[in-house]
């Protein structure tokens, strides 16, 4: 079996089939969705404590030998044991669930934590009809999730996009596109006349966690999943208390395989009941994973990313 492994780049080599230990199973993989967590462990910058070299990759999806169609995330694939990218994967049964028909292997690799993350934090925000969302990095694995379910979910949805290339398709999700120039989210909701929202959905802090903060109006809530735009900011406690908001983490941590397998097969169905289309920007080799690790860096994904294996 062909398998990629961590080293300073990701490494590709052959090795044996994996051997399931109890309550495992594996699963030939047919896609290998790419998530920042795999980039900034492959580069040393999020701690994992599983053993190297490693493969790589956190979710996918696949099928078994009794043919299952199936996607799995957690139990430690890719941080604490072999991940997904990989012909094939040793994964616990509780971290399965199977994916309905009409649903290709394709639409179903990045439901895991991608679409799981997006549900979740809107959740965590009580988002209800009527609402306003501003949604930050629509145009990521998870914002365009986010911005389809919050739409759903009878809410007018601001995205913002920093990147010109993105405007367009994210002009079709949502309501409104906000751009920031650089990190200018203040000016870019200004000229965009959003002068309030009740929820914001922050994966980027850094320059954004401030402005995003002001934008709340009363009872409003800052949502912060993520740092891709730096792991500091500051707010006016004024931007948030006076109005009785509230800034609420998450952290994605603390669920088990079962748990996390039940919220994947929510959003399948959304999935299978058309109310969620995911955004797949592009389906490249297993070999091109360092291309696809670059992409993210360098904000070209524009969607989910996928990594095929040749036996898929
Ligand atoms: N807490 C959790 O459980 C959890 C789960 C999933 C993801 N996350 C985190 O959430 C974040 C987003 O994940 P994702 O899968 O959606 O990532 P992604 O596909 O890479 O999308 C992130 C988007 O944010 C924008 N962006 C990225 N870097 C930026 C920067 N330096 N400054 C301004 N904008 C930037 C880009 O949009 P434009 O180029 O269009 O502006 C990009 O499309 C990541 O940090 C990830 O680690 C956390």
């Amino acid at each position: 079996m062909r398998q990629l492994v961590y080293g300073e780049e990701l490494v590709e080599q052959d090795v044996a089939d994996p051997d399931p230990g109890p309550g495992e199973v594996v699963v030939t993989v047919r896609r290998a969705a790419v998530n920042p967590l795999d980039v900034w462990i492959s580069r040393g910058t999020v701690a994992a404590a599983g053993p190297l070299p490693r493969t790589g990759g956190s979710e996918g999806s696949g099928v078994t030998a009794d043919g299952r169609r199936v996607v799995f995330r957690g139990a430690g694939l890719g941080v604490m044991r072999d991940g997904t990218y990989a012909e094939r994967v040793a994964v616990p049964a509780a971290a399965l669930a199977d994916i309905p028909a009409g649903v290709s292997d394709a639409q179903a690799a990045g439901v895991g934590i991608a679409g799981v993350t997006a549900m979740d934090v809107l959740d965590l925000a009580g988002v209800a009809p009527g609402m306003t969302v501003l949604v930050l990095g629509a145009s990521g694995g998870v914002g365009t999730y986010a911005v389809q379910m919050a739409r759903a979910l009878g809410a007018r949805v601001v995205a913002q996009t920093s990147s010109a290339a993105h405007l367009d398709h994210l002009r079709a999700l949502a309501d409104d596109v906000v751009v920031s120039i650089g990190d200018d989210l203040e000016a870019g909701l200004r000229d965009a006349q959003v002068s309030s929202v009740d929820v914001v959905l922050d994966p980027l802090g850094g320059p954004f966690g401030e402005p995003a903060a002001r934008a709340l109006g009363r009872g409003g809530s800052l949502v912060v999943f993520g740092a891709s735009a730096g792991p500091r900011f500051s707010v006016f406690s004024t931007d948030f208390y006076r109005k009785g908001a509230r800034i609420v983490g998450y952290g994605g941590l603390g669920t088990n395989a079962s748990e996390l397998s039940a919220k994947s097969v929510r959003v399948l169905e959304m999935i299978a009941g058309g109310t969620l289309q995911p955004v797949v920007a592009a389906e490249l080799p297993l070999e091109q994973v360092n291309e696809a690790h670059a992409r993210i860096v360098e904000r070209r994904a524009g969607g989910k990313l996928l990594l095929v294996p040749t036996a898929a």
